[in-house]
Formats: C-alpha cells, structure tokens, sequence
C-alpha cells in the first residue's frame, strides 16, 4: 500500500520532471548535465546517500534514479534547475531554519496513516519545535533511516539522560541491550514522558515479570509505583535505587519504638569495625552491609510463611 504511494509519487514525478524539461529555458533543460532529472550532476553526495537509502530500495526507476527527489524537495524544481541551482530557487529545504511543520507535512504525506504517528500532533517533540528530520535523515541507510545510531542521536540532546545512563547502577543502555524506544516513543504517546505503557509500574512489568506478583504479603508502595524507590535510567547507589538502605526505608518506616526507627548515628550505625556494635548490638545489623535488606531480603513482595514472610524476611 504504501510503496504503491511511492511509486505513484514517483512516476508522477518523473512525468512533472520530463514535461518540465521541455518547457522550461530550452537551452539548460536540454543540455543532460543540466536536465532535471539529473541533480546527479550538482548533488552526486545526496544522489549516492538516497541511493543507498531505505527509501531508494527497489523504488527509484527514474532517469539517473533522481525522479523520487521530487517527493520531497518538490514541487518546484524545474524552477531549480532552471536557474542553475542555487539557495532559495525553488527546491524544497529541510534546512533546520525552514518551517518545521512543513518539513513534517512532506513526510506524512506518506506516512501520516502509520499508527506509529497517530499522537505526533500532541506530542511534546513537536511543540518543542522538532521535525522528523531532527532525527530521521531523508538521506540515511541506518536502521529506520535516523541521522545517528538511536542512543547516541537521543542522548545529543538529553545530555541528563546521558549523564544518568552514566552513572553506576544504570539500566544498560550504553551497553545495547535496552533503547530509549523500549519504554519511549519518540512520537508521542497518551502517557506522561512519552511512556510505552499506560502506568510506570505496567512498563516495567513489561521486562521485570516477576515484581507484578500477585503475593500474599505486598509492600504497598511497589504495586503503588516502581519509581517511589528506584530511579528511571540511572543511579550512583545500587540496583537504580534512589536512596540507600536503611535511609530508604526510613523514609517511611520512622518512630522510635521500632527497631527500624532508632536512628542511625556514624557513631552507632556505620562503624562495623566497633566491636561493640558488631553482631553484639542487635540495631547496628540494620545499618551495615546491605542493611535492612540482610532480613527483609523479599522487600517486593512475598509468599513465604507466617510472620517471617508478612515481613517480607523470606
Ligand atoms: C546546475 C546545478 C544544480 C542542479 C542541476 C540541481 N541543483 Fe540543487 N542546488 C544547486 C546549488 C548550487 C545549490 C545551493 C547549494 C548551497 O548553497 O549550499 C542547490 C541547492 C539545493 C537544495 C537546497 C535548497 C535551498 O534553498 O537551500 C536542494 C534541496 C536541492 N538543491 C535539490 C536539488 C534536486 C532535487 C535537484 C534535481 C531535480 C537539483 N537540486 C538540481 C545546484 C543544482
Ligand atoms: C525524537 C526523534 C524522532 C522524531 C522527531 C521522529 N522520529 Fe520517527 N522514529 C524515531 C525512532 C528512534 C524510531 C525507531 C523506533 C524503534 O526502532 O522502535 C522511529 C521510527 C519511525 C518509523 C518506522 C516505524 C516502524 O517501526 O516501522 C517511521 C515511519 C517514522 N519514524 C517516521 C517519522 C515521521 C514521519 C516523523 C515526523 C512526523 C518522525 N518519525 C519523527 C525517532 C523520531
Ligand atoms: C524521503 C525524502 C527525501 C528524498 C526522497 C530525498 N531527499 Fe534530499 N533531503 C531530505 C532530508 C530530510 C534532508 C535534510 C538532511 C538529511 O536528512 O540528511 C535532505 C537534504 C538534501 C540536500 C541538502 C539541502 C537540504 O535541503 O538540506 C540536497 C541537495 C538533497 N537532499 C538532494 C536530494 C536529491 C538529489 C534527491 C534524489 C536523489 C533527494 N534529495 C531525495 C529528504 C529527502
Ligand atoms: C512518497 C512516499 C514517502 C515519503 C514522502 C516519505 N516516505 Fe518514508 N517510507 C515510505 C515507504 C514506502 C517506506 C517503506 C515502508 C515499509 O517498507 O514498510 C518508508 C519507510 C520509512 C521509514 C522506515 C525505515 C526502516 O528502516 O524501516 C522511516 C523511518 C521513514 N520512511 C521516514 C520518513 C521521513 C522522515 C520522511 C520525510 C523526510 C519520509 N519517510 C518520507 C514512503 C515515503
Ligand atoms: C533535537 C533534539 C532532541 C532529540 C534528538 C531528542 N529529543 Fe526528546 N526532547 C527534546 C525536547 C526539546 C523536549 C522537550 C523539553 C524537555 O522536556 O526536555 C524533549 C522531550 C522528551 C521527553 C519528555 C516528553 C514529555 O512528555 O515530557 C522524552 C521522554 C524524550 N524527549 C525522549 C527522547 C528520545 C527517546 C529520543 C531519541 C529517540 C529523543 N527524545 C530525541 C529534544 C530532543
Ligand atoms: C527502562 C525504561 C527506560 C529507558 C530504557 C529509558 N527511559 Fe527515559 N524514562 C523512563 C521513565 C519510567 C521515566 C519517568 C517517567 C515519570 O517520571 O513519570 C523516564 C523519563 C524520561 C525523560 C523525562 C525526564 C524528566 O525529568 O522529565 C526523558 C527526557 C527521558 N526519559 C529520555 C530518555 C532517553 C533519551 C533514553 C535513552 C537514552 C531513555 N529515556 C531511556 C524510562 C526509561
Ligand atoms: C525493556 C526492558 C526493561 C524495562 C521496560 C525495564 N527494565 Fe529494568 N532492567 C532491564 C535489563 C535488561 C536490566 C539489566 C539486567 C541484568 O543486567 O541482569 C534491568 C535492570 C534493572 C534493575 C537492576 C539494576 C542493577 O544495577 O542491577 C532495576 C532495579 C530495574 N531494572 C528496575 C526497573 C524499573 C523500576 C523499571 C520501570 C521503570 C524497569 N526496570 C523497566 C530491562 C528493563
Ligand atoms: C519500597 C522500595 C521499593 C519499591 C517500591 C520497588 N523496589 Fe525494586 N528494589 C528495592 C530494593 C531495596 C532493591 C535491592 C534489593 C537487593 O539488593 O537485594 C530492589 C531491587 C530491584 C531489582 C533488582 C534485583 C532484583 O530483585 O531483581 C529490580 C529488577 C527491581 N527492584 C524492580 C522493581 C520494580 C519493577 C518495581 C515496581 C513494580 C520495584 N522494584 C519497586 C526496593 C524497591
Ligand atoms: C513509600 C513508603 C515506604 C518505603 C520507602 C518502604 N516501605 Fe515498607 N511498608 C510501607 C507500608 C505502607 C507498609 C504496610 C504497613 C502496614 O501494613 O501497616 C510497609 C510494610 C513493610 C514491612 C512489613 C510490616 C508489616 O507491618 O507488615 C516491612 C518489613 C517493611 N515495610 C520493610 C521495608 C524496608 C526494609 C524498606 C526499605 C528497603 C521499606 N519497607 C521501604 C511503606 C514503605
Ligand atoms: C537482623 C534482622 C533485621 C534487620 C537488620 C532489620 N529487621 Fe525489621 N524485622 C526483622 C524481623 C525478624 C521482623 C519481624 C519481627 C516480628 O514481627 O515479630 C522485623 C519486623 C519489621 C517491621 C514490622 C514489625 C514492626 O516492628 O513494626 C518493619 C516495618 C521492619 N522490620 C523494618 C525494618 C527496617 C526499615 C530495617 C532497616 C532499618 C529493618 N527492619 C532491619 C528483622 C530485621
């Protein structure tokens, strides 16, 4: 269906191209190194880029293979070619000063049914200004035709992001087993920050199975949202956490009675080399190592038996 579009643009466009060629200032349009259909001769880096083009697959059969040019630096270009080329002759630009919706528009012409774009009119990429070609070229033979590899290309505007992918405990972004469009869609979604899935935690669920449970013990706020304890890209404490044991927990586990909310000074809590509060002084367990997590280790959620198990211990 839509390569039937191309094609139809495409004849369309070598007809327009050779019609023009006869009407236009005879002496140029007749000359080959200047014909229309022949940009080749002005442009032979953008004719070799679109040849190797997804776009060009299988669908360029014009003259010098230049008729498809037309689909989107049209319709003017017999006015370009005869002038001898030249800025603001006539050819359509994707300049990044040319309006961005009309740059747009030439793409969904063929596009605009996708249901990939179906919330691009709402999406914050376009009321910041950004066109298709801010990350697809019309000249690229990368996956999905986009200017740069994708991390890399959303990265050199996200540079937080980038920063956060960077840090210690980080989803593996850099590392290529996870892209940005596993949990974005870079052209607008009904969810916040462009989510793939209706909530944060249904998104992670989506990768992490076994944290949606259900469980006999739940810990409220996991089910609540994921994001209450973890970071999204990235975290300089373990496992993309946003605080660490015990400070985390205590958050909401305060009060004195408990043998969570004592406090835990330097002095008491983070000297395990202190005989006395080492193995000997029961509340200085829940500050070292992995602190709380030493017994309450099913902190997500748990099957386990009795109280042991109501307190996530097992
Ligand atoms: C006789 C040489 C010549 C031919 C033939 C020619 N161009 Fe150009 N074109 C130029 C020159 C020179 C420029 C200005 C480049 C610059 O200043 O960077 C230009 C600019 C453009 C631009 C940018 C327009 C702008 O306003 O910035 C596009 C797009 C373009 N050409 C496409 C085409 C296509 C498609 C064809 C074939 C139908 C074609 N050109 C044929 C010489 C030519
Ligand atoms: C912010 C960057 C960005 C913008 C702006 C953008 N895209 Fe994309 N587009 C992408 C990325 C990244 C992918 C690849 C997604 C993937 O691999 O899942 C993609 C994929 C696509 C695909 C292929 C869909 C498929 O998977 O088959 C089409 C078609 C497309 N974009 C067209 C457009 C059009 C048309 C526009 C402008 C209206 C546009 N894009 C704007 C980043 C962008
Ligand atoms: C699918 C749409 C599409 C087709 C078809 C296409 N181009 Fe482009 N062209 C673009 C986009 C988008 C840019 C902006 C730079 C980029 O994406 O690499 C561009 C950039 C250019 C430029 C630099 C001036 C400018 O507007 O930025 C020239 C010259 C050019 N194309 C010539 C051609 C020629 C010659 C053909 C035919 C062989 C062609 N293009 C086919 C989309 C297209
Ligand atoms: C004349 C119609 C037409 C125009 C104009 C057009 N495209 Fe396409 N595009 C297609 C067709 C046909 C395909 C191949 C679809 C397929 O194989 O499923 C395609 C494929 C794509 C893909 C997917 C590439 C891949 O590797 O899967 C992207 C991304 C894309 N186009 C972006 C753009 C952008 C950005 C523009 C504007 C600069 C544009 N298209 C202009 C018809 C068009
Ligand atoms: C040309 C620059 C540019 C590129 C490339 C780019 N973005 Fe953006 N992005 C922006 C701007 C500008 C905004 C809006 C301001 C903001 O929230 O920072 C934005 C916003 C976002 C948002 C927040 C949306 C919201 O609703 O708040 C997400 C998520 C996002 N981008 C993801 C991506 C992904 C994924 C990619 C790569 C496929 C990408 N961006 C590529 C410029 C870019
Ligand atoms: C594992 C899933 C995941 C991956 C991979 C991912 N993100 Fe996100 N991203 C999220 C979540 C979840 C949020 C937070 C949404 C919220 O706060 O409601 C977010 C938020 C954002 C925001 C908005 C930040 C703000 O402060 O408003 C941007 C921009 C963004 N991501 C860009 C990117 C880019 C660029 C990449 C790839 C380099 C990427 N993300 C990879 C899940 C992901
Ligand atoms: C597209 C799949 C995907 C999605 C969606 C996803 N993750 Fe991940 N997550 C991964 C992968 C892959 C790893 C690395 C696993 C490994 O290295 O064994 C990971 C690792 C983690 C880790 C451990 C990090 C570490 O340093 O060991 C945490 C915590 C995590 N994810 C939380 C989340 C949260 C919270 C969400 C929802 C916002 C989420 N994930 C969404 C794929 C995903
Ligand atoms: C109450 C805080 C809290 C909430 C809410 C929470 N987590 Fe965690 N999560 C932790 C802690 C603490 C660890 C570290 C456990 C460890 O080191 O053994 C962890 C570790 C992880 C890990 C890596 C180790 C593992 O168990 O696989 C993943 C993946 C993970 N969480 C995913 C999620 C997802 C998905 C959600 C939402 C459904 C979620 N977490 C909600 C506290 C939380
Ligand atoms: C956002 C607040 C929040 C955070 C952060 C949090 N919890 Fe909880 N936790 C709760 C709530 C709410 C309950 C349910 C209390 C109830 O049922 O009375 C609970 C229950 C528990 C229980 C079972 C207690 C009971 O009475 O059944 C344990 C054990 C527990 N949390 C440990 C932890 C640990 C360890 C951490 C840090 C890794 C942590 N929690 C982080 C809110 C939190
Ligand atoms: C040495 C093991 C151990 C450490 C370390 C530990 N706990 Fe506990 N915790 C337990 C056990 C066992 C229970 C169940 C006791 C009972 O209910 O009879 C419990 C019960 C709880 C309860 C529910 C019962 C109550 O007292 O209200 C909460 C909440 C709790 N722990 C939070 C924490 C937090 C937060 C930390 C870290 C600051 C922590 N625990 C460190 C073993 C530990």
């Amino acid at each position: 269906m839509r390569k039937n579009i191309l094609m139809l643009s495409l004849v369309a466009g070598i007809v327009a191209l050779s019609g023009a060629g006869m009407s236009a200032n005879s002496a140029k349009a007749a000359a080959p190194a200047s014909g229309a259909e022949s940009c080749k001769d002005c442009h032979a880096d953008q004719v070799a880029s679109f040849m190797k083009s997804r776009h060009a697959k299988g669908a360029v059969t014009g003259p010098n293979g230049t008729g498809v040019c037309l689909t989107c630096h049209g319709p003017n270009l017999t006015a370009h070619v005869a002038a001898g080329g030249g800025k603001g002759t006539g050819a359509f630009t994707f300049d990044k000063k040319a309006d961005a919706e009309a740059r747009a528009e030439k793409c969904l012409t063929c596009h605009g049914d996708s249901k990939h774009l179906a919330l691009w009119e709402s999406s914050k990429h376009r009321s910041s200004g950004l066109s298709c070609d801010s990350c697809h070229s019309g000249h690229s033979s990368l996956a999905k035709n986009l200017k740069m590899p994708q991390v890399e290309l959303c990265f050199s505007c996200h540079k937080d992001v980038k920063a956060e992918a960077g840090r210690q405990s980080h989803h593996p972004i850099k590392e290529g087993k996870v892209s940005c469009s596993d949990c974005h869609d870079p052209h607008g979604s009904f969810n916040a920050k462009n989510l793939k899935a209706d909530s944060v935690n249904e998104l992670c669920y989506k990768c992490h199975a076994e944290k949606r449970g259900p469980f006999m013990n739940e810990h409220p706020p996991v089910a609540q949202d994921c994001l209450i304890c973890h970071t999204s890209h990235g975290s300089n404490h373990n496992k993309l956490l946003n605080e660490r044991t015990p400070s985390l927990c205590q958050t909401c586990h305060v009060g004195t009675s408990g043998h969570y909310g004592t406090p835990f000074t330097l002095a008491r809590g983070f000297t395990p080399n202190t005989p006395t509060t080492v193995g000997t002084n029961y509340s200085s367990g829940r500050a070292v190592a992995r602190s709380c997590l030493n017994c309450h280790a099913a902190i997500h959620g748990s099957n386990g038996p009795g109280v042991y198990g109501q307190r996530f211990a097992k």
